[in-house]
Formats: C-alpha cells, sequence, structure tokens
C-alpha cells in the first residue's frame, strides 16, 4: 500500500506560482500521463470504497476533477452518481451554496432531486485545499436531505488545514 502511495506521488506534478503567486499547484491530471500509476491510484481507491459500499447510497463529486472519480468509483460501487457543478450549469430546480477558494469565490450548485432524503452519500473529489469546497458541498447535499456519509479525496494540503473547515469525515490519500 505504501509503496503505491509512493507511486501516485511521484507522479503528480508540481507547479509554483498556478493559477497566482504563492500557490504550489498540485495537477492531479499528470497521473494521467502514466497508465500504470493511474491504474494503481484507480484500485486504491477501490479498495477503500468496498469498505463502505454498504452504507453508501449515492456518489457525489465536484466539477471539474471530481469528475474524473466519482462516475467510476459509483459504478464500481453500483449507487447513483451526482454531479456538484458551479453555477448556471446544471437543469432544472437547483440549490445554491456559494464559498470561498484558495483562489476566489464561486458558486456551487446540485439539483433539488437528485438526492433522496435521508440517503447516505459519499463526496468525491481531486483534493482538499482549504476545504471551502467540500464544506459547501456537505451543505448542498444535506439542503437535499440526504447525510454525509464522508468526503473521500485523492490529494490533501495539509498546511492549509482543510480537513478543520469540514462538517464531516475527509479521508485522503497523498498527502503534501
Ligand atoms: C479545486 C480542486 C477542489 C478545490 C479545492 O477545484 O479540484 O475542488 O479547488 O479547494 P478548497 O479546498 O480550497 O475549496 P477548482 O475550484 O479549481 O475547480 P476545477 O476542478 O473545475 O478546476
Ligand atoms: N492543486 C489543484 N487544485 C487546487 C490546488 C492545488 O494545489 N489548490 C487549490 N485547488
Amino acid at each position: 500500500f505504501k509503496d503505491d502511495i509512493e507511486l501516485v506521488k511521484s507522479n503528480i506534478n508540481s507547479y509554483p506560482d498556478f493559477p497566482k503567486s504563492g500557490i504550489l499547484f498540485r495537477d492531479i491530471f499528470s497521473i494521467f500521463n502514466n497508465p500504470k500509476a493511474a491504474k494503481v491510484l484507480d484500485s486504491v481507491l477501490l479498495r477503500y470504497v468496498k469498505k463502505i459500499v454498504p452504507q453508501t447510497d449515492v456518489v457525489v463529486a465536484l466539477e471539474s476533477r471530481g469528475f474524473l472519480f466519482g462516475p467510476t468509483l459509483a459504478l464500481e460501487m453500483g449507487v447513483p452518481f451526482v454531479p456538484v457543478r458551479k453555477k448556471g450549469k446544471l437543469p432544472g430546480i437547483v440549490y445554491q451554496k456559494s464559498y470561498a477558494l484558495e483562489y476566489g469565490t464561486d458558486i456551487l450548485e446540485i439539483q433539488a432531486s437528485s438526492i433522496q432524503r435521508g440517503q447516505k452519500v459519499l463526496i468525491v473529489d481531486d483534493l482538499i485545499a482549504t476545504g471551502g469546497t467540500l464544506e459547501a458541498s456537505c451543505q448542498l447535499v444535506r439542503q437535499c436531505g440526504g447525510e454525509v456519509l464522508q468526503c473521500l479525496v485523492v490529494m490533501e494540503l495539509q498546511d492549509l488545514k482543510g480537513k478543520e473547515k469540514v462538517s464531516a469525515q475527509v479521508e485522503s490519500f497523498i498527502k503534501f
């Protein structure tokens, strides 16, 4: 397991001062340049979600890099996938939540009828930085009547202490 994590970590490229000065940007897309590393990451995630299949009713993933993992995991778990998107992208009745990012602010939305009352939800994204995105998503899930079982991210920027901002358990595999 430790070797798997190291292989994945060594295939994530870092870019200083992107998209703004002072930010060291961890680029999840670089993992897909190496199919072996991408496959190892997929197997790490699958091993983990298999343990929580019985408790999970829905997988929610966050635009856009959460979509690299959410649908695959939902398929593997045999549960529905529901997107959380940036403002103005989802049709029908939506709930909105504004949030602060490490670089800027934005509004997230979820379709109001996408989760049934009492359903248990796994929230998936590529990375936790300040935790604002995940916390807004937890609140959107609850507004739909769902219960956040837990959040799952590939990478965690530990210095930013994002987990402290999130009102649910957050599991991460790669720590920076
Ligand atoms: C990034 C990242 C997370 C979020 C983490 O997404 O993929 O979703 O920021 O930041 P936080 O913990 O400080 O809230 P971004 O908003 O850049 O959107 P993108 O995936 O569409 O590029
Ligand atoms: N990488 C990717 N997404 C991010 C980062 C990062 O370092 N910080 C905030 N969102």
